[in-house]
């Protein structure tokens, strides 16, 4: 009744609860969401699990709060924090299956109190949910609270209609999955999703035996995301227009992005990347243009000691110069020795080895020619927008699915090789062919013309941007 009260009066301001998957491939879209809809005149709270907060506070001090240049510039986000029901301590990148276990089982009620206390405390707003697909506990917050349900997946649109229509690869018999025999089978029933096939899926559709909390987790998403009222992608129509439209049958789907380079955003700087970024500026000035290797695996995957050390002859042998961001922790083992002995003395002025970096400034420098990735959906869209060709090594999740996009259907890049058997002559040859040959420039007119495609779409009267207020438009209709 009240809320009704103050709809008449014309007083009711929307405001939405935004959480994210605490991972940096997740935050960093979300970040740029929460940027977009406050620029809109929405009120956001944003809440960062405590374990992402913590990682702030040690690079920002005691008062971490990402969007407080935002604030003074105008913007009404809120910023504060929510257990995941682990203790803060417990390594979540090692554990990887327990943080996830926490997430499906504990959370949800941790969520449900949190959104319940903030509605009593602040009741004369007119409140929504804007939650990461990921999660599963949406719907019945929504239901209980009486909340539109907005979500927002952050990955490719494809990779999302292949989980939606999970219930046609168990009807096909492609999950669970049987074996390497049919790892060559073209899966093409996928509503709006050319033939893909069943080895080029995303990693957790692809376990034999015991299905994993990740697999359980993404299938309980994917059904809860059915009863989503709104369903925004970090993509833009031009990128996956078939997808869009099937899916746009059964839900109103948002192609919104990338809203990582939306120019309206860019006099709000936010706090977003958790670790602290070394600067490779100057080493990059001495180096000509188009002629450094960038090479990274982004937030989150692991990967083996043999496949760093076969990378790192393979890089050597190629010759070609190359930033390289080596992870703490990057790999499987708790082996801390990632590079092979000597590695850092045998690399003299031709490579630079960081911990972290900021990926834009590194991807956006003259010097930057290509881009060896394991083809996270952030990374792809960072190199798009850059120009910059990516020769593509996926290790997990969605990334194989992505490589194929990057590779078959935007062109605008190569595959070095699968899985861990990597052999470094080969690895120096294609690195070679990649960054020299006369077919690096028809890759990088490729990833131009993306570039291109990605301004217009984020332009005043663009895809995106028209659609984003579509969005806003069916959000309103939708609260009323
Ligand atoms: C995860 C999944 O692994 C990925 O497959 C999925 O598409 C998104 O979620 P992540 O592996 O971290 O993400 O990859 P990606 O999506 O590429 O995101 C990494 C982000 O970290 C990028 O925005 C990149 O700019 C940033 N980054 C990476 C840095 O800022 N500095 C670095 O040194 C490395």
């Amino acid at each position: 009744k009240k809320k009704r009260r103050m709809r008449i009066m014309g007083k009711a301001k929307a405001h939405a609860i935004m959480i994210s998957v605490p991972h940096q491939g997740h935050i960093n879209p979300f970040i740029c969401l929460a940027l977009k809809l406050a620029s809109k005149g929405i009120t956001v709270t944003f809440v960062h699990l405590e374990s992402v907060h913590h990682k702030l506070l040690s690079k920002l001090g005691p008062q971490a709060d990402p969007f407080s240049q935002a604030r003074q510039s105008g913007l009404d986000i809120r910023y504060t924090t929510i257990s995941d029901g682990l203790p803060l301590e417990f390594d979540r990148d090692l554990h990887l299956e327990e943080h996830w276990g926490a997430i499906m089982h504990d959370f949800p009620a941790l969520v449900d109190d949190f959104v319940g206390e903030m509605m009593r405390s602040e009741p004369d707003f007119d409140y929504f949910l804007m939650t990461d697909t990921n999660y599963t506990w949406p719907p019945a917050v929504a239901r209980k609270y009486n909340l539109v349900n907005v979500s927002f997946w952050t990955q490719t649109t494809m990779t999302f209609a292949i989980l939606y229509h999970w219930h046609l690869l168990k009807q096909n018999g492609h999950f669970p999955c049987k074996g390497v025999d049919e790892m060559e089978e073209a899966i093409d029933y996928i509503p709006g999703v050319e033939p893909i096939n069943a080895k080029d899926l995303m990693s957790y559709l692809k376990e034999s035996g015991l299905v994993s909390i990740v697999t359980e987790a993404m299938s309980a998403a994917l059904d809860a995301v059915k009863s989503a009222d709104l369903i925004l992608h970090n993509t833009m129509l031009e990128l996956e227009p078939e997808t869009l439209s099937a899916l746009n049958q059964h839900q109103p789907n948002y192609a919104v992005g990338p809203l990582n380079f939306s120019k309206s955003l860019h006099s709000y700087t936010v706090s977003n990347s958790l670790r602290s970024e070394a600067d490779c500026t100057d080493w990059l000035h001495s180096k000509p243009p188009n002629s450094v290797l960038y090479i990274s695996f982004g937030s989150f995957v692991h990967t083996t000691k043999k496949v760093i050390e076969e990378l790192a002859h393979g890089l050597l042998l190629s010759g070609v110069d190359f930033v390289w961001v080596i992870r703490p922790g990057m790999l499987s083992s708790d082996d801390t020795d990632v590079l092979p002995e000597g590695f850092g003395y045998m690399i003299e002025g031709k490579g630079l080895i960081v911990p972290w970096c900021n990926q834009m400034s590194v991807l956006s420098n003259p010097a930057v020619g290509g881009f060896l990735s394991h083809c996270g959906w952030n990374s792809t869209l960072e190199s798009m927008w850059c120009g910059v060709p990516m020769i593509c090594y996926p290790i997990a999740y969605d990334q194989t699915a992505n490589r194929k996009l990057v590779i078959e259907k935007w062109k605008f890049g190569v595959n070095l090789c699968d899985g861990e058997s990597l052999d470094r002559v080969e690895i120096a040859e294609k690195i070679k062919g990649f960054m020299n040959g006369a077919y690096s420039e028809s890759l990088r007119q490729e990833a131009s013309k993306l570039k291109v495609a990605m301004e217009k779409a984020l332009e005043i009267d663009g895809s995106s941007d028209r659609t984003f207020d579509q969005f806003m438009e069916d959000l309103k209709a939708k609260m009323e």
